[in-house]
């Protein structure tokens, strides 16, 4: 969801305005998602690294994070399952609470998963799922040769979801950003200009379309 910042300096507003707005969109757009029937999305809200950066943007985040999470009611009858991807360890203890419960209560749901990176990143994804394989074996419940892609693919934070089909970056930037490395192995991806604070419904549909005129052969022929 990138682009936040520039879409409120180029309204002569803090950079947090532009996040609060961002924010807005992420729910228009995870609704639209479930409206078209799309079984699995996912937004990238904020990276491992994102916590560099200066203290009052992080906290106007985390506020927005948490006020998401306060507004349970949206969830209930949507039949949407909620997914953090991502450790929990660096959220506050309320933030963390408010997670959990939100996982645990949308567990059963079987329409869309919403998958949500909080404190994400591609390469902590495969050192924590390496470390949960090597604990395996360490204890002696499997041997390293039995370690496989699908056994890896299932410890990753994405757990049992599909991989990538499309990647969709905003904002003019032509970067993965350490998103969803593994799982990206064989998307498409759609870069667009727009702002994401500027990002409409109409604006998935081109990148949808673009999409379904993909020829994609997985290294086959
Ligand atoms: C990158 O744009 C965006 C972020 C680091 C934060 C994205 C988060 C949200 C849209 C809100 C999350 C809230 C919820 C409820 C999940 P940028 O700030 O780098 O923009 P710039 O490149 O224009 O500076």
């Amino acid at each position: 969801m990138d682009g936040n910042g520039r879409w409120a300096k180029k309204r002569g507003l803090p950079r947090t305005f532009g996040h609060k707005e961002g924010a807005a969109v992420f729910r228009k757009i995870g609704d639209y998602c479930r409206k078209l029937g799309i079984r699995y999305v996912t937004f990238y809200a904020f990276s491992t690294e994102n916590w560099k950066r200066p203290a009052d943007e992080v906290a106007a985040l985390m506020d927005l994070f948490d006020s998401y999470l306060d507004d349970v009611e949206r969830y209930a009858g949507r039949n949407t399952r909620i997914v953090f991807l991502g450790s929990k360890a660096p959220f506050r203890q309320s933030i963390r609470d408010k997670m959990l419960k939100l996982e645990e209560n949308t567990r059963h749901c079987d329409g869309m998963t919403l998958m949500l990176a909080m404190n994400y990143g591609g390469r902590d994804d495969i050192v924590h799922a390496a470390k949960q394989a090597a604990e395996l074996a360490a204890g002696g419940f499997i041997k390293p040769e039995d370690i496989t892609e699908e056994m890896l693919s299932g410890m990753l934070y994405t757990g049992d979801a599909p991989d990538v089909d499309l990647v969709i970056r905003p904002s003019g930037e032509y970067r993965l950003s350490n998103f969803l490395i593994w799982q990206c192995a064989y998307a498409e991806y759609y870069f667009s200009d727009v702002l994401w604070p500027d990002f409409k419904a109409s604006d998935l549909d081109k990148a949808l379309a673009e999409y379904a005129e993909r020829n994609r052969r997985f290294g086959g022929v």
